[in-house]
């Protein structure tokens, strides 16, 4: 397995990829949905804004991460994990885990300090990921699960309750994603 930063090439490949494994998994109208956040996401964050990264088999997409920038009211460097998708006929074999394992380690060589991310906690806890409080840190939307809101210091230092709200990229800004 080989991993590797998204490049705008991929773009469609990776839209597909999204399209299809939510649309296994949670249905037609969901993977329509994520493809349409995913594409969105490509097409109005800017590059210094979004992280892509990829793990291909056989020069074949099986995986697909994304990282985009999140303001939180410290002045902290952050950003937020989503979406993720890993190909339906590959799942459950640690592409996942390691996928994320890869984001993270780039991220922290850019001096990332949090990473947050909206979830399933049995998953995401395999990478670090807490439940983090909205008084600790708020979510950039209304949350329908609190208790998927998740989150993780790379630098070593412990997360303190911020003051304020925050900001996700506009494409993230979407209710209905949260
Ligand atoms: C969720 C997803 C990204 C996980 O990737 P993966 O490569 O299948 O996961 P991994 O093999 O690395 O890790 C799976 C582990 O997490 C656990 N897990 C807990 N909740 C899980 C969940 N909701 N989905 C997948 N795994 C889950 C598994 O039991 C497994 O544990 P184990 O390693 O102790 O056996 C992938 O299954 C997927 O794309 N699913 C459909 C889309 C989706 O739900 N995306 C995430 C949106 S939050």
């Amino acid at each position: 397995m080989k991993f590797s930063l998204f490049s705008d090439s991929e773009s469609q490949k990776v839209i597909d990829l999204f399209g299809s494994v939510f649309s296994a998994s949670e249905g037609e109208a969901e993977g329509q949905v994520i493809s349409n956040f995913v594409s969105n996401l490509i097409a109005t964050t800017k590059p210094q804004d979004l992280i892509g990264c990829i793990a291909e088999e056989n020069e074949i997409i099986i995986g697909c991460i994304f990282f985009s920038r999140f303001k939180v009211p410290s002045g902290q460097v952050a950003f937020i994990l989503s979406p993720v998708a890993v190909s339906t006929d590959v799942q459950g074999k640690g592409v996942g885990q390691k996928l994320i394992q890869y984001g993270l380690d780039h991220l922290r060589s850019l001096n990332v300090s949090l990473i947050f991310t909206y979830g399933d906690p049995r998953f995401y806890s395999k990478t670090g990921f807490e439940n983090i409080r909205e008084d600790i840190v708020k979510a950039p939307c209304l949350l329908s699960q609190p208790i998927g809101w998740l989150a993780q210091s790379l630098d070593g230092k412990k997360i303190h309750a911020m003051d304020g709200p925050t900001q996700c990229v506009k494409a993230l800004h979407d209710p209905s994603l949260w």
